[in-house]
């Protein structure tokens, strides 16, 4: 089994909303249970169900350990912050697992509802679509509900085919080479930013 990988300090970065609110983007640390724990709480019905495909509100521990106890070897995920109060209080997460191949990886992305629209969803995107390249992925992967406009639209301005799903024609199947550059990384995309 691969060792363990160190804390991957070279994904951590700030950014500014257009608005001026400074926005910390970095990968999520095992004491970042409460955060997690509180931005799914908080999500609405809709976006849960977006992200989650069920209704539950709160995350299992188990959940809760998976998502903030990550494996850099296999997985990644990326959360973005905001200062309230002397806190930190994480207003969007987005995540991929490398799939059993090893070659491709599957996301999965949810922004807090009262940030959204902001450009946060594809700057945590394009951050995560960074951090698969530099782990020499190929491809991402995700399953988005038919009725998620935004997501899908989000997905293809990020260059993802948007297909039907065999069988499931609730569900579409988003695929993005991470070999090809037809999108300007995070580092250097300025929608939104400063
Ligand atoms: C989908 C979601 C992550 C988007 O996050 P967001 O922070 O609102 O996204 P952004 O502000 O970056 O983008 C929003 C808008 O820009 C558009 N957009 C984003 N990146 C774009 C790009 N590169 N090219 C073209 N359009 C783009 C989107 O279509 C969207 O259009 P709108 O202004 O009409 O809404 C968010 O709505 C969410 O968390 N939804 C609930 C959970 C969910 O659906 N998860 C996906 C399951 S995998």
């Amino acid at each position: 089994m691969a060792d363990k990988l160190p804390y991957p300090v070279e994904l951590v970065r700030s950014w500014t909303l257009r608005d001026g609110t400074p926005v910390a983007i970095r990968p999520i640390r095992p004491d970042d249970r409460q955060i997690e724990s509180d931005f799914v709480r908080n999500l609405s019905d809709e976006s849960r169900y977006f992200r989650f495909f069920n209704a539950v509100r709160d995350l299992s521990e188990a959940a809760l350990s998976r998502f903030t106890q990550v494996d850099y070897n296999r997985e990644m995920a990326l959360i973005a912050l905001i200062c309230e109060n002397g806190r930190e209080t994480e207003i969007g997460v987005a995540r991929y697992v490398v799939n059993p191949d090893g070659g491709s990886s599957e996301f999965a992305i949810a922004v807090a509802d009262a940030w959204q629209r902001k450009g946060i969803g594809s700057k945590l995107m394009l951050s995560l679509i960074d951090a698969a390249r530099g782990r020499g992925l190929e491809t991402m992967e995700g399953w988005v509900l038919s009725g998620n406009t935004r997501m899908l639209a989000m997905a293809d301005g990020l260059g993802f085919t948007v297909d039907a799903s065999a069988g499931d024609p609730s569900l579409r199947h988003v695929v993005k080479n991470l070999v090809t550059h037809d999108i300007p990384s995070a580092t250097t995309a300025n929608r939104e930013t400063t």
